[in-house]
C-alpha cells in the first residue's frame, strides 16, 4: 500500500518530524546556554530545555491518543537551523553573539510554531481533539519562549551588540530602529501563519539584519569603513 496517501498520514509525518526537531533541540539548548554570556539569555535557554523535555513528552502523549508507535523522523529544517546556529557560535562573541543566538534560537521557534500550527489545525479538522489539546499546550509554550527571546533581545542585547558595531554616538538612531520596527513585529505576531517567521526573527533576533539595513542607507563612504569596524567588534579573533 502506498504511504502518505491522506492527510492522516501527512499528519503523522509532521509528529514524527516534530518529534525529532524537540531531540535536536535537546542537544542543542545546552549548547546555546553555555555559549552566552548573559545570564538572562543563558536562563532563558534553560527554561526552554526543559519545557522542550515536556515537548517530548507530550509528543509521547499525542502518539499515545492515536494508538501509535512513538517513533522520529529525522528533521532536515531543524538540523539545518541549529547548524546555522553552531556557525555563529564559532564566529562571534559577546554581545554580537548573544544577539546571533537570539536569532537562532527565534528561528528553530518559528520553525517549530509554524509545524505546531499546522499540527493542531489537522488534528481539530481530523477530530483529534485529544492530541489537538496537548498540541496547542506546545504551540503556546513556543510563542512564549519566542516573546520572552524578543523581550531580551530589545531589553538591551541589541543595542549592546549595536553599540559594538557602531559606536556610543549611533545608540539613538539605532534605538528608533528598534522600536519602528518592533511595532510590524508584535502585529504580525498576532497574525498566525508562516509571515510571522520572517517579520519577527527579522526584528528582533537579527541585530544584523537591522543594522545593515541602517548602514546601506548611509553615505558610501562612512559606510564601508562602520562595515568593517563591525565585524571587528563582534567577530572572534582567530
Ligand atoms: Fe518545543
Amino acid at each position: 500500500m502506498p504511504q502518505m496517501e491522506t492527510l492522516h498520514d501527512a499528519f503523522l509525518d509532521e509528529l514524527r518530524d516534530a518529534y525529532d526537531a524537540e531531540k535536536q533541540l535537546l542537544k542543542a539548548l545546552p549548547k546555546m546556554a553555555k555559549a552566552t554570556e548573559s545570564d538572562q539569555l543563558r536562563t532563558a535557554f534553560q527554561t526552554h530545555l526543559k519545557e522542550t523535555e515536556g515537548h517530548v513528552e507530550r509528543l509521547e502523549q499525542v502518539f499515545g491518543s492515536l494508538d501509535e508507535r512513538v517513533r522520529g523522523k529525522h528533521c532536515d529544517g531543524m538540523a539545518g537551523i541549529i547548524e546555522e546556529g553552531k556557525t555563529v557560535i564559532e564566529e562571534f562573541e559577546g554581545p554580537t553573539l548573544d544577539a546571533c543566538l537570539i536569532a537562532s534560537a527565534q528561528r528553530a521557534e518559528h520553525y517549530e510554531m509554524a509545524a505546531y500550527g499546522t499540527l493542531v489545525a489537522w488534528a481539530r479538522a481530523m477530530g483529534h481533539e485529544d492530541a489537538a489539546g496537548l498540541l496547542q499546550q506546545i504551540l503556546d509554550e513556543e510563542k512564549a519562549t519566542d516573546e520572552k527571546l524578543t523581550q531580551l533581545a530589545e531589553s538591551g542585547i541589541n543595542s549592546e551588540a549595536a553599540r559594538a558595531a557602531h559606536g556610543e554616538d549611533e545608540d539613538e538612531e539605532e534605538a528608533e530602529g528598534a522600536s519602528g520596527l518592533r511595532g510590524v513585529a508584535s502585529m504580525a505576531g498576532r497574525s498566525g501563519g508562516v509571515r510571522i517567521a520572517a517579520a519577527t526573527s527579522g526584528t528582533s533576533g537579527r541585530g544584523g539584519s537591522t543594522s545593515s539595513t541602517s548602514r546601506s542607507s548611509r553615505s558610501s563612504s562612512s559606510s564601508s569603513s562602520k562595515s568593517s569596524g563591525s565585524r571587528s567588534g563582534g567577530k572572534k579573533k582567530r
